[in-house]
C-alpha cells in the first residue's frame, strides 16, 4: 500500500512530485508529504487527508529543490495523523525518508535506538530508517568519509540488512544535495527515464507525460540516482547493468473523461474490455473450419492464448490463489475449469493459502490471479508454493506458475513461468469493474484452451457446444453495451431506495454464486452498507432469519442448472416480507421479483460476463447517490502491497 515518487533533475522537483502523487493516489489517500533538498537544506511538507490538503500547502509555502521525494500514505502503523505522513526525518531534519511496505522488526530497531537517545516524532515503523542511517552516516563520518552520494548509497546499503519486511524507499540529504538513493524488498519499484532526470515510482501512472522508458527494480536492489546517471547494485552489492524497457500503448494514463467517477468510466469501458479480448484471443470463425471432433487438438484453436504447450500438458489439478475480488473471479475460473475441462480446482484464499497449504500433489498448476500484480498475499502465496515444490527431487511435483493480470510488468510478472495478460488498461477506482470481467475472460480462454486440448469437453458438452459458447463469447462486446446503458439509468433510478438501507442479501447459485458474493464486495466497499453474499440453497439454514421488510434481497436467476430452486429460494425470501431485486432474463417465471434488472438469456455459463453489471452499477449508484467518495472509499486502497 502506499505510493512512492522521487524525482532528480534539472527542474523544480516539487509540482512533478505531486503530479506523481496525484496519479498513484489510488494506492492510499490518508494523507501525504513531499521533501526537497536545496542549497538551503531540506524542505518537507505534510498533511493530513487527501493530497489536496498537500498541495494547498505546498501553494503556501513552496518547497525548493531539483531533488525530493513523495508519499501518499494507507495507514498500517500509526493512525492517519500528520505526524505519521512520510517523509520522516532524522533528528537533525537534514535527512528524509519515504517507505511503502512494512519494517516487521521496527520494534525491536525503535528500542535500540531509544536507548541511544534517539527521540521518535511518529508512531509508524519506516521513521527507524531516518535514525539507522543518520547513525550510519556519522559513522562513516567520523571515519574520515566526505558527505556526498555515494556515502549516502554505502550508509543504505548497510542499513538495510538490518530491516526485516518488504519495502520500497528513497532517501534525500541536505549534505548530499545531488543525490537520490532508492531501494526495494518485495514491494514495487521502477525508475523512469527522463532527459537528464529520474523519476522513481511504485506504479506507472506516475511516469504518465515524463516518460516511456522503465527500469523496474527488482528485489534486493539499490539504486544512487543523480542528473548523470544511474548506477544500480544488487543485494550482495555487485554493480548490475540492465537495459530499459518502453511502456506501450496508453495503458499508464490515467484520464477520467467526461464520467463523474473513475469507476462508472471503468464499468463503461467494459465493452471495450471484451471486445478487444475477443479480437486478441478468438480467431476468426473461418479459422476454425478445420476443426475436429473428438480426439486431438484442432489444428486451428477455438482459442488463441499466448501460452506455451508445456503449460497446459499433463495438469491434473488447478489451485486458484487470490484475495478480494480476484478471488471472486477466481471462483467462477474454478467453477469453469471444472465443469468445462474437467480438472480438479481449488480456490484459496492467498493470505491463508500460506500459512496452511493443501499437501503437494503431482503436476498441479498454480495460477496466481491479482489485476495489480502486486497484492502481498498472493504474491507471497506464490512464492511459497513455488520455494516449496522446488525442494522436491520428483519432477511431478515441480512448480509451474501462471499468473492472470492487468500489470504483466509487476511484481507477479517476475515471480511466475507465464503471464496471461488480461489487457483491460489502468484501472483507478479502487472498486475493481473491468478488470474483474478481464479476469473472468481469461478464465473462459484457459477453461475452454484446456477443454480443446483434451479433445472436448465434460458434462455432456463436446466440440459443437464448445464451439457455440464461443461463438457467443462473440457477440459479449455488443450485449454489454446495451446493458451497461440500459442498467447505468434503471441503477441511478433505483439508488434512492437505498438511503436508509443498512443491510443487503446478494443470492446466487452455482456459477453465479461468485458474483452474488462480488455484488456484495462491491456495495460493501464504496457504499459502507452491509451485505452479503450467499449460495441461494444456504439461505434456509441460517441467514433467513436476517430478513424482514427493512432487508433488500438481490437475486441472480439465470435459466439453467439451478434457475427453479433460485426462483424457490428468491420466493422464500420474499414469503419473509424482502423486497425482491431481481438480475434475471424478462418473462413469466421472474415476475416474482419486485424490481426485475434484466439480463440477456445466453448460456448459463456464460452468464456472469452478464450478471455482474447490474451488480456493478447499483453499487456505484448507491455509493454515488449517498454522495461518498465512490473512487476513494474510507480505509482502502488500490493495491494491497503490506500482508
Ligand atoms: C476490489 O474491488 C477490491 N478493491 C479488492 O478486493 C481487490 O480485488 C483485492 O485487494 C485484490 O487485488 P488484486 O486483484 O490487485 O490482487
Amino acid at each position: 500500500m502506499c505510493g512512492i515518487v522521487a524525482l532528480i533533475g534539472s527542474r523544480e522537483a516539487a509540482p512533478q512530485l505531486l503530479e506523481g502523487l496525484r496519479q498513484l493516489e489510488y494506492r492510499g489517500y490518508d494523507s501525504a508529504g513531499i521533501a526537497t533538498i536545496d542549497a538551503a537544506g531540506l524542505h518537507c511538507l505534510r498533511a493530513e487527508g487527501k493530497l489536496v490538503n498537500l498541495t494547498v500547502r505546498f501553494e503556501a509555502q513552496g518547497a525548493p529543490g531539483h531533488c525530493g521525494i513523495g508519499h501518499t500514505r494507507w495507514a498500517t502503523h500509526g493512525k492517519p495523523e500528520e505526524r505519521n505522513a512520510h517523509p520522516h526525518l532524522d533528528g537533525s531534519g537534514e535527512l528524509a525518508v519515504v517507505q511503502n511496505g512494512i519494517i516487521e522488526n521496527h520494534r525491536s530497531l525503535r528500542e535500540e535506538l531509544q536507548a541511544t537517545g534517539v527521540m521518535f516524532r511518529s508512531d509508524t515503523d519506516t521513521e527507524v530508517i531516518p535514525h539507522l542511517l543518520a547513525r550510519q552516516l556519522q559513522l562513516l563520518q567520523q571515519g574520515g568519509r566526505v558527505a556526498s552520494g555515494s556515502l549516502l548509497l554505502q550508509a543504505v546499503q548497510e542499513v538495510l540488512p538490518l530491516l526485516q519486511g518488504a519495502y520500497a524507499l528513497a532517501v534525500v540529504w541536505a549534505q548530499a544535495p545531488g543525490a537520490l538513493v532508492v531501494a526495494r524488498r518485495a514491494a514495487p519499484l521502477l525508475i523512469g527515464l527522463g532527459e537528464g532526470e529520474f523519476l522513481c515510482a511504485s506504479d506507472t501512472p506516475a511516469l504518465a507525460g515524463f516518460t516511456r522508458t522503465i527500469l523496474p527494480m527488482e528485489d534486493g536492489e539499490v539504486a544512487l540516482l543523480t542528473p548523470l546517471g544511474i548506477e544500480l547494485y544488487d543485494a550482495a552489492g555487485e554493480r548490475v547493468q540492465r537495459t530499459p524497457s518502453l511502456l506501450s500503448g496508453t495503458e499508464h494514463v490515467a484520464d477520467k473523461r467526461s464520467f463523474r467517477h473513475f469507476m462508472l468510466k471503468e464499468i463503461h469501458e467494459q465493452p471495450e474490455t471484451a471486445a478487444l479480448w475477443v479480437a486478441r484471443h478468438l480467431p476468426e470463425l473461418g479459422n476454425q473450419a478445420g476443426s475436429q471432433a473428438g480426439g486431438s487438438a484442432p489444428s486451428s484453436p477455438m482459442v488463441a492464448l499466448p501460452l506455451d504447450d508445456a503449460l497446459f500438458e499433463g495438469v491434473e489439478r488447478i489451485q486458484l490463489l487470490a484475495c478480494g475480488t480476484s478471488r471472486h473471479a477466481a471462483q467462477v475460473g474454478a467453477y469453469l475449469l471444472e465443469q468445462l475441462a474437467g480438472i480438479p480446482t481449488d480456490v484459496f484464499y492467498a493470505s491463508e493459502f500460506r500459512y496452511a497449504p493443501p499437501p503437494l500433489g503431482p503436476h498441479t498448476l498454480t495460477i496466481g490471479v491479482t489485476q495489480s500484480g502486486e497484492t502481498a498475499d498472493t504474491l507471497a502465496a506464490l512464492a511459497m508454493e513455488q520455494a516449496r515444490r522446488r525442494l522436491v527431487a520428483d519432477p511431478a511435483y515441480a512448480p509451474r506458475l501462471l499468473g492472470i493480470t492487468n500489470r504483466p510488468e509487476s511484481s507477479l510478472g517476475r515471480l511466475v513461468d507465464q503471464v496471461l495478460d488480461i489487457g483491460a488498461g489502468i484501472e483507478v477506482g479502487v472498486a475493481a469493474t473491468k478488470t474483474f470481467l478481464g479476469q473472468l475472460l481469461a478464465f473462459y480462454g484457459l477453461a475452454l484452451a484446456f477443454a480443446e486440448r483434451r479433445g472436448g469437453s465434460v458434462n455432456g458438452r463436446g466440440p459443437e457446444q464448445l464451439r457455440a459458447l464461443v461463438a457467443q463469447l462473440r457477440s459479449l462486446p455488443g450485449l454489454l453495451r446495451q446493458l451497461v446503458d440500459d442498467h447505468d439509468q434503471r441503477c441511478e433510478a433505483l439508488a434512492h431506495r437505498f438511503a436508509e438501507t443498512q443491510d443487503v442479501i446478494f443470492l446466487g447459485r452455482g456459477i453465479n454464486y461468485p458474483i452474488a458474493l462480488e455484488g456484495a464486495l462491491k456495495l460493501k466497499e464504496i457504499s459502507y452498507i452491509h451485505a452479503e453474499g450467499y449460495p441461494a440453497g444456504e439461505m434456509k439454514h441460517g441467514p433467513i432469519a436476517l430478513l424482514d421488510a427493512q432487508v433488500p434481497v438481490v437475486s441472480i436467476a439465470v435459466p439453467g442448472t439451478v434457475f427453479e430452486k433460485v426462483l424457490s429460494n428468491a420466493q422464500e425470501a420474499k414469503a419473509r416480507d424482502a423486497q425482491l431485486i431481481g438480475v434475471a432474463p424478462e418473462g413469466p417465471d421472474t415476475d416474482i421479483f419486485d424490481v426485475l434488472l434484466p439480463v440477456p438469456a445466453v448460456d448459463e455459463l456464460l452468464s456472469p460476463l452478464l450478471t455482474v453489471i447490474p451488480m456493478q452499477l447499483l453499487s456505484y449508484h448507491i455509493a454515488a447517490h449517498r454522495g461518498l467518495d465512490v473512487d476513494q472509499p474510507r480505509n482502502l486502497a488500490k493495491s494491497v502491497t503490506v500482508e
